[in-house]
């Protein structure tokens, strides 16, 4: 028998006509709901009592399952803290015609023990069996520090959205208002909806949620069908019990091309707070979703048209959680990189030399770069493609450009404004514009400190061109072993592109395909719970426009 974790639970169902919609797919409703249980029974398994969802992290479904097929849920206690415990759910689905199996989804919940009465219970320590037991004790630290920071970190993008969010309506053609997509609905709660102490079911809630968030979608997508992609991470509030009225209010927030973001609230009313009209907030969810015409294929969302302070709110705000969502998926997926370093021997130093500028110049020509904040002097953009995410940070300087050029394609001098680094040599000098160098950095979130080896190309502008082109790569060398103190990490594509503005000042573009091993130092500005991005970029100005002679001429 397969060796398991002592707090933890398999769920299977064969999914029935009953679990599924129209077209014969599991119903996302009744998928939170079999995930929340799983979760729940692991949680008690390892808490010894009752146990309530406290909340629920971003979860992304990555494949549908249907009528016939069985769909296994694993949930398992990866940390207790105090009186809460974070599970870590995987969700499989398999095909019993062909006996494949395809992940459906990986999400992360929290519970807090709650027994009757008043008291606090303290949780013991998980048991860890595997390397893998570990690693995932490790990062659910990582992961609290988020999800506690969430409603801070949101509120601060908040602060920050602009006009540069709001949409430009007034030529956009087909914008509809988010009003008609407005759903209201209520329920009873009833004792099959809840734990043996009365308590509502979170996953009851979450199913109840994701009913009338589908109905709210449907009406902007007209009669194509709504597929739940992703729920972002929310917080259960406060308790609701057998008797409560449950009302839930949904509406379109926003639209990001194919996918739609819909908000519900959720109020409960006991008896006498439904005859006087006084709810509790215990929860809201942003659900988003897919919609596919009759052919399979996805369509595209009329844009969102604000009419109302609240519109306009929800339409910010559904801006700043798709950023937010951004981070936190990068932070939280971990990756396993297949690395693409290419050997640095004489028979293909040419070619490479030759891809790493070429490759720096396609990234910063492609189309949909969006920017995700814009402070003074800093521009930071970013594009995703194919799970893969790309940043360019913008930086205006008054110096000229040949001199932001000089400072910048010397990689010795980046420890002097780059936090990131701690030292940098050149380890081969292959010609007067291509240097190999080795470069160590700082440790981040406990992690063993990293080391590169990067090849930087540097170039003037041609004849008919006035950009001044650094661009870095990383390159597997055999005189530069890994070793054991530093984890050896990989830059895919980056470097700087400068361009002079007039004679006195320029702009310097930095980019960054980021790989998997790099991403800890982004992924916080990307979710937007750090700055240092922009800490970085400052410190950069600040030294190319401090920059004396001294270091100008050496
Ligand atoms: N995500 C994860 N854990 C959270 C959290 C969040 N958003 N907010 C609070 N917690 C954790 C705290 O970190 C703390 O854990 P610790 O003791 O291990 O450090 C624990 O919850 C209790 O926090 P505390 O500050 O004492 O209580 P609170 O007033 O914030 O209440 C709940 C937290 C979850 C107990 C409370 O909001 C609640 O009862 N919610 C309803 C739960 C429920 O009934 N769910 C079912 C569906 S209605
Ligand atoms: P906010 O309105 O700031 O987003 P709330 O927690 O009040 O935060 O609501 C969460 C989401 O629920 C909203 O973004 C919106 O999509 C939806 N919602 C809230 N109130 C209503 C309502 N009265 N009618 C329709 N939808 C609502």
């Amino acid at each position: 028998m397969e060796r398991r974790a002592p707090a933890e639970v398999h769920m299977s169902q064969a999914i029935q006509p009953a679990h599924a919609n129209p077209r014969g797919e599991l119903s996302a409703g009744q998928l939170l709901k079999w995930i929340d249980t799983t979760a729940c029974l692991a949680a008690e398994k390892h808490a010894g009592v009752s146990c309530v969802t406290a909340s629920v992290d971003d979860i992304q479904f990555e494949e549908t399952a249907r009528v016939g097929q069985v769909i296994t849920i694993k949930a398992k206690v990866t940390r207790a803290f105090s009186t809460s415990m974070e599970i870590s759910i995987k969700v499989i689905v398999q095909d019993m015609a062909t006996g494949i199996e395809k992940l459906v989804s990986a999400a992360f919940s929290t519970f807090v023990a709650k027994p009757l009465g008043k008291e606090k219970i303290h949780l013991k320590p998980v048991t860890l069996l595997t390397e893998q037991d570990h690693v995932e004790h490790n990062l659910a630290s990582e992961r609290r520090k988020v999800r506690l920071q969430h409603e801070d970190t949101f509120n601060n993008l908040m602060k920050g959205s602009s006009i540069l969010d709001d949409p430009v309506c007034d030529e956009e053609e087909g914008a509809v208002p988010p009003g008609g997509t407005s759903v209201q609905s209520i329920e009873l709660v009833l004792p099959p909806h809840a734990n043996h102490h009365g308590n509502t079911f979170g996953g009851q809630i979450m199913a109840w949620m994701e009913t009338v968030a589908a109905i709210s979608a449907s009406r902007l997508g007209q009669a194509h069908h709504p597929l739940l992609k992703s729920v972002d991470m929310f917080k259960f509030r406060g308790p609701s019990t057998v008797g409560d009225r449950l009302v839930f209010n949904a509406v379109v927030n926003n639209t990001f091309q194919t996918c739609v973001e819909v908000g519900v609230r959720v109020e409960a009313f006991d008896c006498q707070e439904w005859s006087e009209g006084r709810g509790r907030h215990i929860n809201s969810a942003f659900l988003i979703y897919n919609a596919i015409n009759s052919e399979d294929e996805l369509i595209t969302f009329p844009r969102i048209k604000p009419f109302s302070k609240d519109d306009f709110r929800r339409y910010r705000g559904a801006i700043a959680r798709k950023r937010i969502r951004r981070g936190r998926k990068y932070v939280t997926s971990h990756k396993e990189e297949i690395p693409r370093c290419i050997h640095w021997d004489k028979h293909n130093q040419v070619s490479l030399i030759h891809g790493n500028v070429e490759a720096l110049k396609k990234l910063a020509a492609k189309g949909g770069w969006e920017v995700t904040s814009a402070v003074d002097k800093i521009k930071i953009y970013t594009l995703e493609e194919y799970e893969v995410l790309s940043i360019w940070v913008e930086e205006h300087v008054e110096k000229p450009a040949h001199i932001a050029y000089h400072l910048l394609s010397d990689f010795t001098k980046r420890p002097l404004w780059d936090p990131h680094y701690l030292s940098c040599e050149v380890r081969e000098h292959v010609s007067e514009n291509d240097q190999i160098y080795y470069i160590t950095c700082r440790a981040v979130n406990n992690d063993k400190p990293k080391d590169l080896v990067v090849l930087v190309s540097q170039r003037k502008p041609l004849k008919d061109g006035n950009t001044y082109t650094v661009a870095v790569k990383s390159v597997v060398h055999h005189l530069i072993p890994p070793c054991p103190h530093y984890i050896r990490s990989e830059i895919t594509c980056a470097g700087f592109l400068i361009n002079p503005i007039d004679s006195s000042s320029c702009t310097v573009s930095y980019f960054n395909q980021i790989s998997s091993s790099i991403l800890p130092y982004f992924a916080g500005n990307i979710g937007g719970w750090s700055k240092s991005i922009e800490e970085t970029a400052a410190s950069c100005i600040q030294f190319i426009e401090n920059a004396t002679d001294y270091y100008i001429i050496f």
